[in-house]
């Protein structure tokens, strides 16, 4: 199946970005939030990161200053808001991207079961939650699929495609297309706790937290370390503060609990989102956010 268009749901840390990625991938898509101050800072979001890759290519002189910005405009203008269902009656692929809370996704997905057309493929970027429940809220769990970005979204190439109990071969292999449709790379993988990816960051990140709780030191001077090391682009505290405090504690806490102990949570970080500092999206965590 060629995608036409898409949808995406939910214009947080995630969505903004990701309607960006398939709209300058050439691809109609409609950005859906609850409230129209979230829509505007994911179209915000679109707009700057647009902003930022055609600098880009005008500063290396690939293109003039007049192309780039009407570059911007174009993609910048297959992206559509909405607080409504609007635009999702002719969409082929739907990427939702709302709290990682499985009954606000089942919600969703329900909603997405009655608003689109019968042949579009209903998918989840969710971090850790089950693709088959989400799956049970719909009429078509066949064409219900796990398709997992990284943040940020804009410039991390893969994306996981994890098949759900009732997730159908042509679903998988659809998802596995579209993604190279918006220029990134699939890794297929089977509903398990942390997919590929998460998994393995984790096992990292456990030991990290569990050294850092146990000998008392100071999360930022571990990210200052392991970034002077220059073997990653970020500490794994910063690297939290970006995601979400939320996402990330939740993620940690779903390995933790289906693998052991040996995936260790944070305290601090647990501290943290009981005090309602989720990182940079509420201003702090780790770090103070400007
Ligand atoms: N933050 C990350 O780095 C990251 C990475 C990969 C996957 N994810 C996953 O992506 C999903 C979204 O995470 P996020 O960090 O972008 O969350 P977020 O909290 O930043 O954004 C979620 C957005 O969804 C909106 N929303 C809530 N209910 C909605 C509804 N019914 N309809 C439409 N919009 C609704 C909220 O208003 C909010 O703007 C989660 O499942 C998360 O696990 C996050």
């Amino acid at each position: 199946m060629f995608v036409f268009k898409a949808a995406v749901v939910g214009a947080g840390t995630m969505g903004g970005e990701i309607a960006q990625v398939v709209a300058s991938a050439g691809i109609p898509v409609v950005l859906k939030d609850v409230k129209q101050e979230f829509v505007d800072q994911g179209l915000d979001k679109a707009r700057s990161v647009t902003q930022g890759q055609v600098g880009k290519l005008v500063e290396k002189e690939k293109v003039t200053k007049e192309q780039g910005d009407q570059q911007i405009e174009e993609i910048v203008g297959r992206i559509t808001g909405t607080t409504e269902y609007e635009g999702f009656g002719d969409v082929d692929f739907v990427i939702e991207a709302v709290p990682e809370k499985m009954e606000i996704k089942q919600a969703v997905f329900a909603e997405l079961d009655s608003v689109t057309p019968g042949h579009a493929i209903l998918s989840s970027n969710t971090s850790a939650l089950s693709i088959s429940e989400m799956a049970e809220a719909t009429s078509r769990p066949d064409k219900v699929v796990g398709f997992h970005f990284f943040w940020p979204a804009s410039m991390m190439r893969l994306v996981e495609v994890i098949e759900g109990d009732e997730t159908s071969e042509e679903t998988m292999q659809s998802a596995a297309n579209f993604v190279q449709q918006i220029r990134k790379t699939a890794v297929r993988c089977a509903e398990v706790p942390g997919f590929v990816v998460n998994r393995i960051l984790n096992s990292a990140a456990a030991e990290i937290w569990r050294v850092t709780d146990d000998e008392g030191i100071d999360p930022q001077d571990v990210d200052k370390v392991i970034q002077e090391s220059k073997t990653i682009p970020m500490g794994p505290y910063f690297l939290a503060d970006m995601v979400g405090l939320d996402v990330t504690l939740h993620t940690a806490e779903h390995i933790a609990e289906s693998y052991g102990e040996r995936f260790y949570v944070s305290e601090k970080l647990r501290e943290l989102v009981e005090a309602g500092d989720l990182g940079q999206k509420t201003g702090k965590g780790f770090y103070e956010h400007g």
